[in-house]
């Protein structure tokens, strides 16, 4: 447990979690976005289990094309294919009585997953190439940067094998919602790193510490851990805060306080005439008109967040102040049309005349 550092309440939620589900034996799914910690999540669940005088073995399903995945992880019998020349056991038997992790599991081929689907409803498979039964008994952990609720509908990830993976699902938040964080995270990364420090005494400085509050984090902590191995090699804070002062300042630049678009009175009015319209005469009542303009407001606004980041996703929930999750939901709830990629069009800041609300 000692692995995850933090202290916001996201973390402490984690660690509760952890100590819950520890041997339950129950899969267990680790989302959230690139650089969060869910290996850390992993390697903590195993190292509390029973199970940690076995093995923890991981195989990221993004790294194989799927026939060599495979292999990887059933293993095969002498003459399965070209180059077989001896039986090999897969990761899956050298994980037996331990953990098998699997890291990207959203990037498994479909033909995987209903192999993979086999194992975890039976706990048994046949090595690529052979005929024998191979019995196993690994605690199944998933982890995914991928939504997988929408890879599924998408129809690129198995229903079936989501809701055996998703028994207890852990959703590790970006480092942009948990900043407070930050300062624990940077005194352990210098401890972890010392050794590149040469025996210097490395400090970061209250400035960058600042700058670091107030950035985005798109790496998450893999970022800060690169930036803190950066200073205590190069030691050039300075270079760091201009840089990352300059990658804030691209993303807000078309959103300076002064320029940020409010609707104003003629826009509205003319939520309420469509929202009169819809309701056929009639006067629609307040709570109607309230939720239906809201919802119309927002994503005129979001298509204007989504134009001036070019599409980008993360960098426009930034500007609009909201998690990227909610963004990616209110994208699909009120039907927000992405922009086309014209450079000319992202630079636009005025909302075009006759804006439709349809
Ligand atoms: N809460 C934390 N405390 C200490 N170190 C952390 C924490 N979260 C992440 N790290 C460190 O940040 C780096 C990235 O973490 P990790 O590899 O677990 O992320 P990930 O979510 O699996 O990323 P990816 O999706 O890119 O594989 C690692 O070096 C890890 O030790
Ligand atoms: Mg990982």
């Amino acid at each position: 447990m000692d692995l995850i550092i933090g202290n916001s309440s996201p973390i402490r939620r984690i660690k509760e979690l952890i100590c819950q589900v520890v041997d339950t034996d129950l899969n267990v799914l680790i989302c959230g976005e690139s650089g969060v910690g869910k290996e850390l999540v992993a390697l903590s669940l195993h190292n509390l289990s029973k199970r940690n005088k076995h093995q923890i073995v991981k195989v990221n399903c993004a790294a194989l094309p799927g026939e060599l995945l495979e292999s990887e992880l059933f293993g095969y019998e002498k003459g399965a294919f070209t180059g077989a020349v001896k039986s090999k056991p897969g990761k899956f038997e050298m994980a037996n009585q331990g953990t098998m992790f699997l890291d990207e599991i959203g990037d498994m081929p479909l033909p995987l997953q209903a192999k993979l689907l086999q194992v975890l409803q039976d706990g048994a498979f046949a090595r690529v190439g052979g005929l024998e039964e191979i019995n196993v008994n690994a605690w199944v952990i998933a982890a995914t940067n991928h939504d997988l609720e929408q890879d599924v509908q998408k129809g690129i990830f198995r229903e079936d094998l989501f809701y055996r993976l998703n028994i207890i699902k852990i959703v590790v938040p970006p480092l942009r919602e948990r900043k407070e964080d930050i300062p624990l995270l940077i005194e352990h990364l210098l401890n972890k790193h010392q050794s590149v420090s040469k025996g210097r005494h490395i400090t970061i400085s209250d400035r960058l510490k600042k700058i670091f509050s107030e950035y985005y984090w798109p790496g998450n902590v893999r970022e800060l851990e690169n930036y803190v191995r950066r200073i205590m090699v190069l030691g050039d804070s300075d270079a760091l805060e201009e840089e990352i002062l300059k990658r804030m300042d691209v993303s807000t630049r078309e959103c300076s306080t002064s320029e940020i678009w409010a609707p104003d009175e003629s826009l509205l009015n003319s939520v309420l005439e469509n929202c009169k319209q819809e309701a056929q005469g009639k006067f629609p009542s307040l709570k109607e008109i309230k939720k239906k303009s809201v919802a119309r407001i927002e994503r005129i606004v979001i298509e204007e967040a989504l134009r001036r980041t070019k599409g980008n996703r993360k960098q426009a929930a930034q500007l609009l102040q909201i998690s990227y999750k909610a963004l990616l939901y209110k994208i699909k709830d009120f039907k927000v049309k992405m922009p086309q990629k014209n450079p000319e069009e992202v630079l636009e800041l005025k909302l075009p005349e006759n804006t439709s609300f349809i």
